[in-house]
């Protein structure tokens, strides 16, 4: 299994590591370095198998090279991923700082060829332990140094591309439109906050009550989390995780938009197809939440200030609108066309 997954990818360097003590094992994929050293977050969650925390570390890093690329940041792509032995917030302190400084030793071992992040699972305090162990971190909370988390402005790009996708579609306007944002967490929350500016009536889920309570108090209507895929919407907002859209799914559900800060939400570029062969307007992951790669990539590497960072996200309208218009003229999908502008750039 593990074989195939490395003789089926294209990337340049997958490195395991298991730690008996914690019973955490640790996969580094760098997919590219050819727009510069590779970068991505470290997501640490519980895997069924550590064949599938290899794949989706791969995945993921593939992923990366193309929003470096799409954005026009000098990054390849890479991704971290810790099969957690436990529930995130099971874990003790004391594992969870010994997990954080095997990864740290990982990162000062490829010397610089990767930079790591937050994702899923890791906060801006975690990339302050990382950093300070190994130089090799993006996203260090601002009271060490760092520019703070990458989800808010995750969020204003999904913001921005939903909106550009919708206006594609032909919805101008989303006040009354019906908005069904998946997974509430640092960033579907705030994108929630800013679809509610635009007036558009809010339906939420997530598997945690807690999340799902904000959501209402925001003026959102919580639905079970195995209804999502099956309710009208006018835009469907995938923040959980990915792998969410197949082609069954593709062929049944009913929206006009799909745009969200999912990492690889179709399974296969097939699906791609098949949205637009159904004129579902697309919005392809790597493009739609490249906002916290330009924060956190601008930031500390290029030196942007806050506002050419927000120029910058909101350029995310532009380049989808670039993706729409060569979908339009080659009558491609908008994920093969993405994929064509990207690949352009390595
Ligand atoms: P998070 O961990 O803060 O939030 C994820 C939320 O999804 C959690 O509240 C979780 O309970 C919920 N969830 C999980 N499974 C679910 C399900 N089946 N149904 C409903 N809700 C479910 O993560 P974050 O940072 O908000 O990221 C969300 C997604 O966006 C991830 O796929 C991540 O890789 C991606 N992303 C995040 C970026 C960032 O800057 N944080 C940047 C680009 C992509
Ligand atoms: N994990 C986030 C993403 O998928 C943020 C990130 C970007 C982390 C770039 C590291 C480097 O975009």
């Amino acid at each position: 299994m593990i074989e195939d997954l490395v003789v089926g990818w294209d990337g340049v360097l997958c490195s395991t590591r298991y730690d008996r003590e914690t019973g955490a094992f640790f996969v580094i994929a760098v997919h590219s370095r050819q727009r510069g050293p590779a970068a991505g977050g470290t997501r640490a969650m519980q895997y069924e198998t550590y064949a599938d925390a290899v794949a989706d570390a791969m995945r993921l890093a593939s992923s990366m090279t193309l929003k470096m690329a799409a954005a026009d940041l000098p990054m390849g792509g890479g991704k971290s991923v810790i099969a957690l032995p436990a529930a995130r917030h099971d874990i003790d302190d004391a594992t969870w700082q010994r997990i954080l400084a095997i990864h740290a030793e990982d990162l000062s071992i490829l010397n610089g060829s990767y930079w790591t992040g937050p994702d899923v699972g890791t906060t801006a305090e975690d990339m302050d332990v990382l950093h300070a162990a190994s130089g090799l971190a993006f996203g260090r909370s601002e009271r060490a140094g760092g520019p703070g988390s990458s989800a808010p402005s995750t969020a204003q790009g999904v913001h921005v591309a939903l909106v550009r996708a919708a206006a594609e579609a032909g919805l101008d306007d989303l006040t009354g439109r019906r908005v069904v944002i998946q997974g509430l967490g640092a960033v579907g929350m705030d994108v929630l906050r800013l679809t509610r500016k635009d007036g558009a009536e809010l339906i939420a889920s997530d598997i945690d009550e807690e999340k799902c309570e904000q959501a209402r108090e925001l003026g959102a209507t919580i639905v079970p989390p195995d209804d999502v895929l099956d309710l009208e919407s006018d835009v469907f907002v995938p923040c959980a995780m990915g792998g969410l859209i197949d082609l069954d799914v593709a062929r049944r559900i009913r929206t006009s938009v799909i745009a969200g800060a999912a990492n690889t939400i179709l399974t296969e570029p097939a699906v791609g197809d098949e949205l637009a062969r159904r004129g579902i307007v697309y919005a392809p992951d790597f493009i739609a939440n490249s906002g916290g790669a330009i924060h956190l990539v601008g930031r500390e590497v290029l030196g942007w200030s806050a506002q050419e960072v927000a120029a910058h996200i909101e350029g995310i309208g532009a380049t989808l609108g670039e993706v729409f218009e060569q979908a339009r003229a080659t009558g491609s999908s908008a994920e093969h066309a993405a994929h064509v502008l990207a690949e352009s750039r390595l």
